[in-house]
């Protein structure tokens, strides 16, 4: 079997978007399954603790990483089979996310056009089941084939499986540290089915003065959106939302809309309502504030921002402030989306 080969005491800093200083000390990269196989196999190092990185779009480094990082390269976009309504395509976990939004978008495939310009890698996508623009990948996704770290074996996971949920996935729970994502299938539509029920989408295709509306349209105008309020990590080190947005009882959130009259909400069911975090943390003040090197950005008060020579243990006090502020105004707890390391 081919062995990667391994490199010693390797700054993560531009293997986070964060760009927050971490030392591995040891660091490969993985093309295939067999690599990853020939790396566990490996005496050396079968018995060190590992981290599989993708895009590290949605990790916190707050010290350095005294085993090996794996990262994730695995590539190769195939369209794996196709009927009068459906493609499926395969997508290796190290291929890109946009490009595969891409791939998709100018071959007219219909289905992740909303989810353009979502940073990281395809393998990390199911995870934490990244959503945006009212489209989640669940709505998409058709298995993924994951390798068993136990067993060394693929396993394939159906979307039932896969236990989606709001920014959730089995991986984050029972099957957390125990599978690599080695490659993923989508079901992709050959007729479009528009999702522009978020307001600003339709504002912007108007601005855009697209009256046809098309797969591409849709993609342009969601990259336009994100490119107008998320800080751009080549330039603002950042995360994305640092938090989830809390789902609270309908009671708990008819008592707080008497106190907070404009708080917006989006109904779960008819006993839960989901409250947007960002809202939550700009009215506890925090929106904009700078603290050295770390801050809350300006135009998306739940996006926490290093603005260069941060540290990952400031950002986690100022997020722990953050959370505890947010709780004493509101009775609500964040809960964090990015993964702490
Ligand atoms: P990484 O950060 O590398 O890894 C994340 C976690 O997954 C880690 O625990 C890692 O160990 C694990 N992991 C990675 N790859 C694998 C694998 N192949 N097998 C098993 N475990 C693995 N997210 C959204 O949902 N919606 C958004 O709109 C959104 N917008 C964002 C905007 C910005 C500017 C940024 C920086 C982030 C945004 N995110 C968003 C978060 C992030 O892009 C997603 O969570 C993305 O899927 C992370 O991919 P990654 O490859 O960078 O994962
Ligand atoms: N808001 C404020 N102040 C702020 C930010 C937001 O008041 O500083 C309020 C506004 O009322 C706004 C509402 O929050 O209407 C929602 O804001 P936005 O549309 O920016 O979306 P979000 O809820 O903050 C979520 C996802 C994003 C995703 C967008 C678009 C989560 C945790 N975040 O953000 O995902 O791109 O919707 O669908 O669900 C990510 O997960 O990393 C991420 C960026």
């Amino acid at each position: 079997m081919n062995l990667p080969s391994v490199a010693k005491g390797v700054s993560l800093k531009s293997y986070n978007t964060f760009g927050l200083e971490a030392t591995a000390d040891l660091f490969t990269t993985i093309s295939s399954t067999e690599e990853l196989k020939s790396i566990l196999h490996n005496a050396d190092y079968k018995h060190i603790e590992k981290l599989y990185l993708g895009g590290g779009s949605n990790v916190l480094f707050t010290k350095d990483f005294a085993g090996m990082v794996i990262l994730n390269r695995i590539k190769g976009i195939t369209v794996a089979n196709e009927d009068e309504n459906y493609v499926w395509v395969n997508a290796g976990a190290g291929e890109s996310w946009h490009e595969l939004v891409l791939f998709c978008v100018a071959n007219n495939y219909a289905g992740m056009e909303n989810l353009s310009l979502i940073p990281g890698t395809v393998g990390a996508a199911p995870m934490q089941n990244i959503g945006a623009y009212g489209v989640e990948i669940k709505d998409i996704f058709e298995s993924l084939e994951a390798l068993n770290l136990a067993t060394h074996e693929t396993e394939i996971f159906d979307a039932a499986a896969c236990k989606f949920g709001y920014r959730e996935s089995v991986f984050k729970h029972e099957a957390k540290g125990k599978y690599v994502i080695t490659n993923v299938t989508f079901r992709l539509n050959k007729t479009p089915n528009f999702h522009v029920e978020y307001g600003a989408i339709k504002d912007t295709l108007e601005e855009m003065g697209v009256t046809d509306l098309s797969i591409k349209a849709i993609s342009d105008a969601v990259i336009k959106i994100r490119q107008s309020k998320l800080p751009n990590p080549a330039e603002i080190g950042n995360a994305g939302s640092f938090f989830k947005n809390p789902e609270i009882p309908k009671t708990q959130f008819t008592a707080l809309k008497g106190l907070y009259a404009e708080m917006p909400s989006y109904p779960i069911n008819e006993s839960t309502v989901k409250v947007p975090a960002g809202w939550l943390i700009e009215q506890a003040g925090w929106k904009g504030k700078r603290f050295g090197e770390i801050g809350v950005h300006a135009k998306q008060a739940l996006v926490l921002v290093n603005y260069g020579n941060g540290k990952g243990d400031q950002i986690k006090a100022l997020a722990s402030d953050i959370q505890a502020s947010v709780n004493e105004k509101f009775g609500i707890n964040l809960t964090p989306e990015v993964n702490f390391i």
